[in-house]
């Protein structure tokens, strides 16, 4: 049964690497022959023009899309990806499709406010197009308003992005207490997807200790794929691009394939894509998709 993964990137700390996360999971997933839609939930719209998508180009934003007043189809943008990608010697096209923010998002959160079953707007907009892809992340704001609300409530795990810098872990578990409260109290469907280090520099001994304080009270909820800082990933947003497309043999090139085919990895654990029936191990269906994109990477890997 198809069933699509809905993740929200968030932390309510600013500049750790939300957006800049999304955009390149969201194009490493894409690049792993997934269909992908990433979705701009902050009004600073970093995203929409992370990606270099003018407001001449925008006709319907994730406001109209969330307040279901238009066809959700009519607020997505689909980008090509420039990334240059094999398979079986055939150089194939990819893209992603992005639902763009606008400042109007400001004047959403009162109009949720005054709503009866404010959390469930977005929720229900995603449930008319969530079969046209395998991976909808959202981009979340610094903020725990209602429009981030509605992205976990819209989401089946949570991802969280956290720098690996002075006072990273400060404002953490808060930040975890308040969505485990979402768990219990809006969205039984919600798991943690892990916790992300970002912007790791091996050099400085701040970087070390705070992501040895993350594995020491994380555990497993660390992913093992750490985000390096990596100058490049600052610098492709100017030229509307993501990583691959930019600067592919890039650090941060292959650090966000590394989280990409992590995330899609532990989509496959969850999912007990392999059982052991009678003694015989066996792998159910999905896991042929898997298997392929297993064979797409070898191409990717081979044009670097
Ligand atoms: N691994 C990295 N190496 C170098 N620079 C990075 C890295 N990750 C993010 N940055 C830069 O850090 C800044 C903050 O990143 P980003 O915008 O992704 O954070 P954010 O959490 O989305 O911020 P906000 O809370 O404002 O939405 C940006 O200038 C970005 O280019
Ligand atoms: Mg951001």
């Amino acid at each position: 049964m198809h069933r699509t993964e809905t993740a929200a990137f968030l932390n309510q700390k600013g500049g750790v690497g939300k957006t800049t996360s999304v955009v390149n999971t969201g194009a490493g997933l894409a690049i792993l022959g997934k269909r992908v839609l990433i979705v701009d939930l902050d009004p600073q719209g970093h995203l929409t023009s992370f990606l270099g998508i003018e407001s001449k180009e925008i006709d319907k934003t994730v406001a109209d899309f969330m307040r279901g007043y238009i066809d959700p189809r009519q607020a997505i943008i689909s980008r090509p990806l420039k990334a240059r990608f094999c398979i079986d010697g055939e150089e194939s096209p990819l893209s992603i499709s992005v639902i763009p923010s606008s400042p109007g998002l400001v004047e959403l959160e009162s109009f949720l406010f005054s709503s009866p079953d404010r959390e469930s707007f977005l929720r229900k907009a995603i449930a008319k197009i969530e079969y046209d892809f395998d991976y909808i992340l959202f981009d979340c704001s610094p903020s725990l308003g209602l429009v981030t609300m509605n992205a976990l409530n819209a989401a089946n795990k949570v991802f969280i992005p956290v720098q690996t810098e002075y006072l990273a872990l400060r404002s953490l578990e808060q930040l975890i207490r308040r969505i485990e409260k979402v768990m219990v109290e809006l969205n039984n469907e919600l798991v943690i997807g892990g916790l992300i280090a970002t912007r790791f520099d091996g050099r400085k001994v701040l970087s070390r200790n705070v992501l040895e304080s993350l594995r020491e009270h994380y555990g497993a909820l660390l992913l093992n794929t750490i985000i390096r800082e990596n100058i490049v990933l600052a610098e492709s947003p100017r030229f509307g691009k993501d990583i691959f497309s930019f600067r592919p043999r890039s650090n941060g090139a292959q650090d966000y394939l590394n989280l990409a085919l992590e995330i899609m990895g532990r989509v496959a654990a969850a999912e007990n894509l392999f059982s052991v029936e009678r003694g015989v191990i066996t792998g159910n269906r999905d896991y042929r998709g898997i298997a392929e994109s297993g064979r797409m990477l070898e191409n990717y890997e081979s044009l670097r």
